[in-house]
């Protein structure tokens, strides 16, 4: 089964193909005119996927080595995302399917990330038999979810206000990074010291405020937004340009070890010995550390996504759309754009709203 991907649900206009499983293709162009903004301005993300997104298809279907009536199945986001973005490619794949006489598939991208870690190109690695928690870490969401074999999910935990991806955009913001600031601060803390500074950790051990932590599976990243300013105002700009990786790699500190103490947790309370990581914040390489290192102590498997699938790209929708087909999932004419997103605590399963 070939299946085309389509991926616009923020700033990345991606087309992929997927056969039999295999990514052929995964063609992803990030926008670059938001940078000036610092952060991402809908009806330019708009017009830029707008402005693409036939090459960009074109391009993934001719690396792959096919023609465009060879395709099996068309799947695009239907949400969560900007709705305008989203509709650009939705509407183009569904527009594709049709003149090609071909079904479509309405993935949510959120799914798509949370089984990105077991995409399949060249290196396949398969996802445990057993069950798996689940960190799923981007611009738009905080998620901590154990997923069964069946693909059904029980979100365990998420953000109560700021997602990580934003925590790091926001912060790296006030530092004078360019957005997005997570790839700037990830560089920078490479070179700096983590300990320079201690910036508050929420909900966690840590905390002054919670004492009941434990069991606990929400993420709070605002008062550590308000801690970095506040902080930041009563240095001078002479310190805090001297000192720029080591206010980086605190601020990365602080972010990542909240991450993998509440993952851990997550997992130890659960008896699950398999964890993945998987969203733009994945791409993280002080998250991909620090995980690797307490997945290792606690003998836990960990899984990871190559880092062209951490942020948001085709493959992992087309990936999805396969699995949930071989699943015995039916392709749909009719569903629900979902531009935010419907992720409150509870069961669910991939595929269904
Ligand atoms: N190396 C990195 N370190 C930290 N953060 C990173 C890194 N690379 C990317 N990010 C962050 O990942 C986020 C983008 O991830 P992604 O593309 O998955 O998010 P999104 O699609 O905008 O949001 P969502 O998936 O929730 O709809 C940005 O906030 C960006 O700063
Ligand atoms: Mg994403």
């Amino acid at each position: 089964m070939i299946i085309l991907g389509i991926e616009t649900s923020c700033d990345e206009t991606s087309a992929a193909v997927v056969r039999d499983g295999r990514v052929e293709s995964n063609i992803v162009s990030s926008q670059r005119c938001h940078s000036a903004f610092g952060g991402v301005v809908p009806e330019l993300a708009s017009r830029e996927h707008e402005r693409l997104i036939v090459s960009i298809t074109d391009s993934a279907v001719t690396e792959a080595n096919i023609t465009k009536n060879e395709l099996d199945v068309i799947a695009a986001t239907a949400g969560p995302g900007l709705i305008g973005a989203i509709m650009v490619g939705l509407c183009f794949a569904q527009g594709l399917a049709y003149a090609l006489g071909k079904p479509f598939v309405p993935v949510n991208h959120i799914e798509a990330h949370i089984f990105s870690p077991f995409i399949n190109d060249g290196e396949a690695h398969h996802a445990p038999r057993g069950s798996f928690v689940s960190l799923t870490v981007s611009g738009g969401h905080t998620l901590l979810s154990v997923v069964a074999h069946d693909l059904s999910y029980e979100v365990i935990g998420r953000t109560l206000d700021d997602a990580a991806g934003e925590a790091f955009d926001k912060t790296g913001k006030m530092l004078g990074l360019p957005y997005p600031a997570g790839p700037e601060i990830d560089k920078l803390a490479a070179k700096g010291d983590r300990g320079f500074h201690k910036f508050p950790r929420a909900l966690t051990s840590q905390s002054q405020t919670s004492k009941s932590y434990l069991g606990n599976f929400d993420f709070s990243f605002s008062g550590l937004k308000t801690s970095v300013l506040t902080w930041l105002q009563k240095q001078t700009p002479e310190f805090i340009e001297l000192h720029l990786a080591d206010i980086a790699a605190s601020i990365q500190w602080a972010i990542v070890s909240v991450l993998v103490e509440k993952t851990i947790l997550a997992a130890r309370s659960r008896g699950i010995k398999s964890v993945s990581i998987a969203g733009g914040v994945s791409a993280n390489s002080g998250l991909r550390k620090a995980m690797k290192e307490a997945c290792d102590k606690e003998c836990i498997t960990l899984y990871i996504p190559g880092t062209v699938y951490s942020t948001d790209n085709a493959a992992m929708i087309a990936t999805l759309a396969g699995v949930k087909l071989s699943r015995g999932m039916q392709a749909e004419h009719s569903y629900n754009i979902a531009p935010y997103a419907s992720f409150a605590a509870g069961r669910r399963k991939a595929g269904l709203k």
